[in-house]
């Protein structure tokens, strides 16, 4: 199975991918975390974005459509994907086809996050990770259950991106709404959308989506 978890920037797209790969066995295709991968380890790539994304502004699609390509030909054709911040816009969308039509595989749902925006400057000025493992958290919505303890390594640190700042979250949504957005009708035509209440609680939205993967929905 192949979908993709479409919403604006803090809708969930991230804490809904990586439970579907733990639970499912999915493989998360986040471009923003392969972005930030190369920004971490230093390489030309990571240079050539950090002002970017720093800004809120998208980066080229040739190189996140290059990311996404190079990344599926890494798995075996039976590992379901989830992309998670990709395609953003028109021309992503029509790479993705290509490339997806390139590695056998089709598109079975995207997934849209339906979420008000005034709550999402609340959720992304409240997240943190964890600095070993990368797990998400939120200072409101999703505690370490043990305070200053990640859940799932036991480690004591943890981080928050440099591009989680009201401003700079302003610009990521006027960019979604700009770019992204109007690709939903791309996949509407298909028959492909299917909403999900993105303001419910977390395993509320996780529940949703399950119903949809396992075809009740
Ligand atoms: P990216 O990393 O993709 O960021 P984004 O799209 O802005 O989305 P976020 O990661 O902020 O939100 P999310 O939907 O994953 O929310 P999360 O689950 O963490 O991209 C970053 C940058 O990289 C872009 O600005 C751009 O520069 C570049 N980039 C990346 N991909 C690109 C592309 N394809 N083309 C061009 N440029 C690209 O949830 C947020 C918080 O809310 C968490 O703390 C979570 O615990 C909490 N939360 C989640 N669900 C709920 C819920 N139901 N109720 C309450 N709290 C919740
Ligand atoms: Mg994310």
């Amino acid at each position: 199975m192949n979908i993709i978890l479409l919403g604006p920037p803090g809708a969930g797209k991230g804490t809904q991918a990586s439970r579907l790969e733990a639970e499912r066995g999915m493989v998360q295709l986040s471009t923003g975390d392969m972005l930030r991968a190369a920004r971490k380890a230093d390489t030309p790539l990571g240079h050539q974005v950090a002002e970017v994304m720093d800004s809120g502004a998208l980066v080229s699609d040739e190189i996140v459509s290059a990311l996404i390509d190079e990344k599926l030909g890494t798995l075996s054709v039976d590992q379901g994907t989830i992309f998670d911040g990709y395609p953003r816009t028109a021309p992503q969308a029509e790479s993705l086809d290509e490339i997806l039509d390139a590695h056998d595989r089709a598109l079975d749902f995207v997934i849209e996050l339906v979420v008000d925006e005034d709550a999402l400057v609340e959720r992304i000025t409240g997240r943190f990770t964890c600095a070993n493992c990368g797990a998400g958290y939120h200072d409101k919505f999703k505690l370490p259950k043990v305070e200053g303890t990640c859940d799932v390594c036991g480690h004591h640190e943890f981080k928050r991106r440099p591009d989680d700042n009201e401003e700079t979250v302003r610009t990521r949504m006027a960019e979604y709404r700009a770019k992204t957005a109007p690709i939903l009708p791309i996949y509407e035509a298909k028959g492909l959308v299917r909403a999900v209440d993105g303001m419910a609680d977390i395993a509320e939205v996780g529940a949703q989506i399950d119903a949809i993967l396992d075809g009740k929905a």
